[in-house]
């Protein structure tokens, strides 16, 4: 049997929930004058090997940021290709069930072709009830839509006079958020050099440690993600208190 990975620093001290942007899949393509499409796929493996090693040292959630609701506006082939490496991991899931993975898609799935958007359903249903992680892939995901989203099924409620306004709060809205069985963010880590949020997780990561580092997505590694967690742990939070 494989040898289980330790984790970088004691147990206790590991972010509950880690959420990736994985960014710079093109320029680690065009750096090696291949086709945009050569850094998702390269990409793609990373994601697996990560979640896995994530599994490993024992992170109870993560989230990747595959698909955006912006990635849309992408050329119809780089988009094309996406969705197939969509449907290859979705179906990969079906041989790792031994590792006990929950999925959830955080996300739109009324985006999607019927077939992908039947595979999300599926893949939830029947990780549903596993309990070593839970990872979450944010998938025709923004936030802003997710929220307006949240907003409008309050709004309803509040309509149909189920809630009255003064008794909205912030774990209600919490509750209609595609993370609504997931922690909020602890740790964010952003590879590619760019230092930004990008419409992820707002609301989730109002507290959240950042991490943002210049390797490209497709170069990241188990070593990489072990560096950001021993600098999550080195970091104080206070959340608002002194
Ligand atoms: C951002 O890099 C990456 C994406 C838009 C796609 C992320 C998808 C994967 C890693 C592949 C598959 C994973 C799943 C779960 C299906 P970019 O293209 O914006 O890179 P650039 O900033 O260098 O152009």
């Amino acid at each position: 049997m494989a040898r289980k990975a330790e984790p970088p620093v004691p147990a206790e001290m590991l972010p509950r929930h880690v959420a990736i942007i994985m960014d710079g899949n093109g320029r680690w393509a065009k750096k090696r004058g291949l086709p945009r499409s050569a850094g998702h796929v390269q990409g793609g493996l990373i994601f697996r090997k990560i979640l896995r090693y994530a599994r490993e040292i024992g992170i109870e959630y993560i989230s990747f940021y595959a698909f955006s609701t912006e990635n849309w506006n992408r050329p119809d082939d780089e988009v094309h290709g996406l969705m197939n490496l969509m449907r290859k991991y979705l179906k990969d899931i079906y041989g790792f069930f031994d590792e006990r993975v929950r999925f959830i898609l955080l996300g739109d799935r009324g985006g999607f072709e019927q077939d992908i958007s039947d595979m999300f359903t599926d893949v939830e249903a029947k990780t549903g009830s596993f309990e070593k992680m839970t990872a979450g892939i944010a998938a025709n995901y923004g936030s802003r839509r997710e929220i307006t989203h949240a907003v409008q099924e309050i709004a309803a409620l509040v309509r149909d006079g189920k809630v009255d306004p003064a008794d909205i709060t912030e774990e209600m809205i919490g509750q209609h958020l595609y993370t609504r069985e997931m922690p909020d963010v602890d740790l964010l880590i952003r590879p590619g050099g760019e230092q930004r949020i990008s419409n992820f997780l707002l609301w989730q990561s109002a507290y959240a440690e950042f991490y943002f580092c210049d390797t490209l997505w497709p170069d990241f590694n188990p070593k990489e993600f072990d560096k950001a967690i021993i600098e999550y742990a080195k970091r104080t939070r206070r959340f608002g208190a002194v």
